[in-house]
């Protein structure tokens, strides 16, 4: 099978396609024929060994896929060969075949196809956790996104309007933001051209948000945390940017507010109950009608290294993919 390869830790131009022996699934374990994989902002940083866990080497970035399963190890019950599944594998999805942990694997929704469901995963569930089980965010808070048009952010907004938030979208464009307001945002922001605090407090009447969903950090995360209300929770998502921003502290006491971090593929290995059942009900809402995952850019496999690029370089909205065919 044809597989993209990480040979050494370096940039994504290095990855190279190769044959390699198709995997085989031991006691508990699936291996799942990939019809296309999600592209993520960490694919970038794993490939220059600059994220928290580093694969052994070589290694096949791609941390989610879409497709069929093609074996079934022993003792796996409730998955059976021929289904369409979307998985969780971490690491290797970018390759023809990938081998998987039966249990972050889940049953893909006869109405969802192979593109929607690649990118599905790792962006709607790490939103659901930060806004519902970190956040707590209540219906007719006022709930503020940076990257509002980005992987995850854009996943916030959509499910920020499912449980009955105001939404203030910020980006970096207009057009950015015209995809925002597309997908559900009542109010946006361009912090190109625009000071966030000061338009967080004209939309606000000057009260500021009750919660802010940060996958960017940066120089925006300080006047993120000046915008935020009484009681305020800032939910700590990711670096996009680069920069790893420091809060004064005195700027939480001063409010009630509490810094949060979010990290939701560590929260599904520490209880992986609540998050099957988390990805359960996003599976519900798409079924619904609720959710319309955005897949805005396609690459084929031989590609990859592009499509990664196009995620790191800020030029993606919403979900770019890779497909095998
Ligand atoms: N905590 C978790 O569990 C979790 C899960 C998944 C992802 N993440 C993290 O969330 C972040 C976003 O991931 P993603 O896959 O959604 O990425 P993405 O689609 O590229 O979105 C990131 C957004 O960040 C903004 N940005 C600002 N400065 C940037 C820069 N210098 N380079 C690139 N983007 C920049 C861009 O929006 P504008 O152009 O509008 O500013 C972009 O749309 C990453 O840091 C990732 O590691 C965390």
């Amino acid at each position: 099978m044809k597989a993209v390869l990480c040979k050494e830790f370096g940039p994504v131009d290095q990855l190279v396609l190769e044959d390699v022996a198709s995997p085989h699934a031991g006691a508990g374990q699936v291996v799942i024929a990939v019809k296309a994989c999600g592209v993520n902002f960490p694919d970038g940083l794993i490939v220059q060994g600059k994220y928290q866990t580093k694969p052994p080497l070589p290694f096949s970035p791609g941390l989610e896929v879409a497709g069929v399963i093609q074996e079934v190890g022993a003792g796996v019950e409730n998955l059976a060969l021929g289904q369409n599944v979307i998985a969780f594998p971490g690491v290797g999805g970018m390759a023809q075949e990938v081998l998987v942990e039966s249990w972050l694997v889940f049953p893909m929704p006869d109405s969802m196809s192979f593109a929607d469901g690649a990118g599905f995963l790792i962006t709607y569930a790490t939103s659901h956790h930060a806004l519902k089980t970190r956040g707590g965010l209540k219906p007719g808070e006022t709930l503020l996104v940076l990257g509002a048009a980005g992987g995850v952010g854009l996943t916030a907004v959509e499910i920020g309007k499912v449980m009955g938030a105001r939404v203030i979208a910020a980006a970096s464009s207009d057009e950015k933001l015209a995809l925002c307001r597309d997908y559900g945002a009542d109010e946006t922001i361009n912090y190109a051209t625009e000071n966030l605090r000061d338009r967080i407090k004209a939309l606000t009447a000057g009260k500021g948000v009750n919660v802010v969903y940060d996958p960017v950090g940066g120089e925006l995360a300080e006047q993120a945390v000046r915008g935020m209300a009484w009681l305020g929770r800032y939910l700590v998502v990711g670096f996009a940017a680069g920069d790893i921003p420091r809060i004064p502290l005195n700027l939480l006491l001063l409010k009630s507010s509490a810094l949060i971090g979010v990290y939701w593929g560590a929260a599904l290995k520490a209880d992986p109950a609540k998050g099957r059942a988390d990805v359960a009900e996003l599976l519900d809402w798409y079924s619904a009608g609720k959710l319309k995952p955005c897949v805005s850019a396609t690459y084929t496999l031989d590609k990859a290294a592009e499509a990664i690029a196009h995620v790191t370089g800020r030029q993606a909205k919403g979900k770019t993919i890779v497909v095998m065919a």
